[in-house]
């Protein structure tokens, strides 16, 4: 039998009755260098064909109540409704991530995430950082915000006083692929766990790390350089308080402007004037 290997990138044809592990291994090296992280399909797909239309949206749908045994299907409906159920019935973190695991109703865990980055950091802390989505580093070590960028966050908590007061989580647990920003889809199906960890949590502020998290948390469409070191209430759909939510800009920007770690800065100055009692 025949088999065919066909490689996009360098144009490679491979042909062999079986194939040849040196050729594939220095294929896939060649995929690793260019930076291919994933394959999303066994099959090829002819992307010369016009992309197939869209299914409607389904309208005027609202899933208020959970249903018993619930198991999330493709509906997004049906899975946020599920996420509120799982999320209702977390009493603490630990169990909190348990729900999470247990999810499957997003459709960022079966894109290639190796695991669940929930979250690290005091959990009796007086701040809750949000952030936006895992990357590769936090995939690998199942924690949020391990990388540079986190390596920045933690150098600037710390030098704000603030780190020790400090949990880290993200707006969504799995790793998107390509490194891209979460969609609105996905930080929806995942808010009710985000917000059971405001609530386990209590923190007296909230931080908001990046624009994709200050949209999903408080819905404003305005950037994040319009939006930041300004307090937003943020209210939430269960019962509880209303938390002071302050967006500030994201650690891998900084990394590229460092001219704007300044404001920044001014930010997590600002964030720690709402530990300073009365
Ligand atoms: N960026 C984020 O927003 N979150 C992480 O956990 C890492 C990088």
């Amino acid at each position: 039998m025949y088999r065919f290997i066909s490689d996009d990138l360098t144009g490679t044809v491979l042909t062999a009755t079986a194939p040849d592990p040196r050729a594939l291994e220095a294929l896939f090296s060649f995929w690793a260098e260019a930076g291919v992280e994933m394959c999303y399909a066994d099959s090829p797909v002819d992307r010369t064909l016009p992309p197939p239309r869209p299914t409607p949206p389904k309208l005027n749908l609202v899933a208020t109540t959970p249903l018993p045994g619930l198991q999330a299907g493709p509906d997004p409906v049906l899975a946020l409704a599920e996420a509120r159920q799982r999320a209702a019935e977390a009493t603490d973190l630990e169990s909190l991530k348990s729900a999470i695991e247990a999810f499957r109703g997003c459709p960022l865990r079966d894109l290639g995430a190796r695991q669940v980055v929930f979250g690290r950091g005091n959990p009796k802390g007086r701040i809750l950082a949000i952030g936006e989505a895992p990357g590769v580093d936090e995939d690998l070590q199942g924690l949020p915000f391990v990388g540079r960028s986190g390596q920045l966050l933690d150098r600037m908590l710390k030098a704000a006083g603030i780190f020790d007061e400090t949990f880290i989580t993200n707006t969504v647990y799995w790793s998107p692929p390509g490194n891209r920003q979460p969609t609105q889809a996905e930080q929806l199906v995942l808010s009710p766990f985000v917000e059971k960890t405001i609530r386990l949590i209590q923190p007296r502020a909230i931080l908001l790390i990046g624009g994709m998290a200050a949209k999903g948390l408080l819905g404003k469409d305005e950037g994040i350089l319009k939006l930041r070191g300004q307090w937003f209430d943020w209210a939430g759909e269960t019962p509880g308080p209303t938390i002071k939510a302050l967006p500030t800009l994201h650690p891998a920007f900084l990394l590229r402007q460092s001219a704007s770690k300044k404001l920044a800065w001014e930010d997590l100055l600002k964030l720690s004037e709402t530990l300073i009692d009365p």
